[in-house]
Order: C-alpha cells, then sequence, then structure tokens
C-alpha cells in the first residue's frame, strides 16, 4: 500500500511509522488512521522486523482526532465509528511499539501514545486530553488508560479541565518513560528498540502480552496467564538456548523458535 499521511521506513529489525500531517499537526483523519492500521499490522506480520516506534517528528506528535472531519458526525456516521475501529486494530499488535513523542501529543494523540508500550518524549512534548473544550469526551481509551497510569485525580483533573502537561511533569506521574532533548527523541527510542530487538522475540511477545493482562483481568487470572506463559516458553528454542548460553558463559543466538 502506498501512504499518504505516514511514512515507513525500517532499520535493521526496528520499523518507523511517522505521522506526517504537518500542515494540520498530524491530527488523526480516518485517512491517516486507516494507514496506521495497515502498517502497523503489516509491520507486526513482516518477519524481519521485532520492534516499532511510532513517531509524529519533532515537532508534533498529534494534535487528535481530527476536528473539521468530525464536526458534522452523527453518533452513527460510519466513518467516526470506522475510524474508531480501524484505531482499535493499532492496540492489538503482537509486537512491542514504542512512542516517541515531541511536541502536542492530544486527546487522540495521547491516547495513541498511551495506547503503546513504551513512551519517550522529548522535553517540548505536552500530553493532554482537551476533548472537553468541544463538549465530548476522550474515545479512544483516553478515560481507562490515563486513569489507570496517573491515577483517578490526575486523570479527572487532565480530562475535566482539559489542561494540558509537559514533558516532566508526564514523566513524574509515569506517564512517559523518559524525557530526552529533541534532537535525541529519535536515537534514543532506537537505542532502546535494539535492546529489545535483540531479546528472544517469543519471550518478548509473551512477556508484552502478560504485561497487557494486567491492565484487564484480576491478580488471580494475570498470575495464572503469566504462569502459562513461563511454562509455555519452556517449549521453546531460544528458552533453551539462553540458559545453556549462561552455564556456558557465551552470548546467546535466538532464533525467535
Ligand atoms: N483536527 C483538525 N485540525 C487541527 C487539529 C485537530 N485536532 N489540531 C490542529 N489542527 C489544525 C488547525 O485547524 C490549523 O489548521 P489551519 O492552518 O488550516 O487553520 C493547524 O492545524 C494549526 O493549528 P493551530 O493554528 O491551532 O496551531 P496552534 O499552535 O495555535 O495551536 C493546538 C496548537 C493547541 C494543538 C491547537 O491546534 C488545538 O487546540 N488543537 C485541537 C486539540 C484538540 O482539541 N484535540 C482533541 C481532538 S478530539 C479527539 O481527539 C477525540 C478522540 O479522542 C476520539
Amino acid at each position: 500500500m502506498d501512504y499518504e499521511n505516514i511514512v515507513v521506513e525500517k532499520d535493521g529489525a526496528v520499523g518507523i511509522i511517522t505521522l506526517n500531517r504537518p500542515q494540520q499537526l498530524n491530527a488523526l483523519s480516518y485517512d491517516l488512521v486507516k494507514e496506521l492500521a495497515v502498517a502497523v499490522e503489516a509491520l507486526d506480520q513482516d518477519a524481519e522486523i521485532r520492534v516499532v516506534i511510532l513517531t509524529g517528528g519533532e515537532k508534533v506528535f498529534a494534535a487528535g482526532a481530527d476536528i473539521k472531519e468530525m464536526a458534522d458526525a452523527g453518533p452513527f456516521d460510519e466513518r467516526l465509528q470506522g475510524r474508531l475501529s480501524f484505531r482499535d486494530r493499532i492496540n492489538k499488535i503482537s509486537k512491542p511499539i514504542i512512542a516517541a513523542v515531541s511536541g502536542y501529543a492530544l486527546g487522540g494523540g495521547c491516547e495513541l501514545a498511551m495506547s503503546c508500550d513504551i513512551i519517550i518524549a522529548s522535553e517540548t512534548a505536552r500530553f493532554g486530553q482537551p476533548e472537553i473544550n468541544l463538549g465530548t469526551i476522550p474515545g479512544s481509551g483516553g478515560t481507562q488508560r490515563l486513569a489507570r497510569t496517573v491515577g483517578k485525580h490526575r486523570a479527572m483533573e487532565m480530562v475535566l479541565t482539559g489542561e494540558f502537561i509537559d514533558a516532566t511533569e508526564a514523566q513524574r506521574l509515569g506517564l512517559v518513560n523518559q524525557v530526552v532533548p529533541v534532537e535525541l527523541l529519535l536515537e534514543e527510542a532506537m537505542e532502546i528498540a535494539e535492546k529489545i530487538a535483540a531479546k528472544p522475540p517469543l519471550a518478548v511477545e509473551l512477556a508484552k502480552e502478560a504485561i497487557l493482562k494486567a491492565f484487564n483481568s484480576p491478580l488471580d487470572e494475570g498470575l495464572e496467564f503469566e504462569r502459562k506463559c513461563f511454562y509455555l516458553l519452556f517449549g521453546s528454542e531460544d528458552r533453551r538456548e539462553g540458559m545453556k548460553a549462561f552455564l556456558e558463559k557465551r552470548k546467546p543466538q535466538f532464533k525467535g523458535k
């Protein structure tokens, strides 16, 4: 597929997707989100790729869903619903996805970053859920993921006032992993991506699934799932190789099997 609203590149085992509607501050239009879903799924299926980085470039991550597009929509508008179902597909990939956020990550943009597995922010990053100013509320997990990440009271404040927080505050609240100067954003995201890409892929996939389970299930159920994943990995060649290499004091050679 030829993309018009995003740019997709590969650097070794890392797939990099850059949102590319700079004139509209990367507003998440129907077409952009559709392309994003297709690209993310293609990288998830690509055997050469182990980790995905999602960025908006240095100036802006994404200023939210495209307001122009939504302005006249009704509740059953096909494109409104279609955009959100493409959006949901992005949450379902099995490979780790790292958001590299610079500038505004607002509304659907903040939600998009939060649905990634790791968030690296530049010093200019600003996070917010300003939907309240438009007479609506977050629609792609903002009330849920934000509350689970920063706690009820700060989530309430952000969603009810619509005010933004800066990168330092986002890090203090546990919303982002790291804050780096703008010019180092992609470099830092790449460094983490490459570290993960060097790990045994089956263990990475199940570790991601088990951590996400923690947000979706009671503790007993999550612990049971984790234990099953742990046992399952004993059937993998990479688990055998990892332990053997440790005992033989050499670097493991992982094959993804
Ligand atoms: N949708 C469509 N267009 C947008 C947009 C958006 N979310 N955000 C910015 N733009 C457009 C502006 O309309 C403007 O276009 P024109 O040049 O054609 O007028 C261009 O991007 C530049 O924007 P500004 O001139 O407003 O730039 P600024 O630097 O003065 O302000 C901003 C930046 C604070 C991010 C401001 O643009 C803004 O408040 N944007 C809207 C943020 C927002 O409310 N996001 C939530 C959307 S709803 C949502 O996301 C729902 C959901 O979860 C499902």
